[in-house]
């Protein structure tokens, strides 16, 4: 593509309206999950899927093979499989092997009901 085409090209994409989903079921796991992502003490994921589009737009190698620019996150239910290679069937699935372990966010001090919690707050995006 001519830089033109490129530019006319990423412009209609981010003109893309995002896909609908259905509201919440469990608000309060929601905002828990919420300020888990947050917590930079804890996971820390808004370290590196920060901002309005929840992406710093930086490179970062989460340990999933090499430093890749962080993916914006917004809709991000809607699109499996995850990850670069597809490797994570579901958004739980991120949280296994596949996704990076702790150098992609520490969520292994997790408690099961953090994850489900950090898990609704991603359905929600
Ligand atoms: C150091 C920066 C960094 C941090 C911290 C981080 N991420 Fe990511 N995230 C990335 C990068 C880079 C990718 C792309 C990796 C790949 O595809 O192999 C990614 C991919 C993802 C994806 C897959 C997106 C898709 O469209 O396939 C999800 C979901 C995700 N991150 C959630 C999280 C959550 C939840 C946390 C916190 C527990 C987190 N990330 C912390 C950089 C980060």
């Amino acid at each position: 593509m001519t830089p033109e085409e490129s530019a006319a090209t990423l412009h209609w994409l981010d003109a893309q309206p995002r896909v609908a989903h259905a509201p919440p079921t469990d608000l309060s796991a929601v905002v828990r999950g919420r300020a888990l992502f947050a917590d930079s003490a804890r996971a820390g994921c808004a370290t590196c899927h920060a901002g309005a589009h929840l992406t710093n737009n930086q490179m970062a190698d989460v340990g999933t093979g090499g430093a890749l620019q962080v993916p914006s996150l917004v809709g991000v239910a809607a699109h499996a499989p995850f990850m670069h290679d597809g490797c994570a069937a579901t958004l739980r699935d991120r949280f296994a092997a596949c996704g990076g372990g702790d150098a992609h966010g520490v969520t292994s001090g997790l408690a099961p009901t953090e994850l489900d919690d950090l898990l609704a707050y991603l359905e929600a995006l």
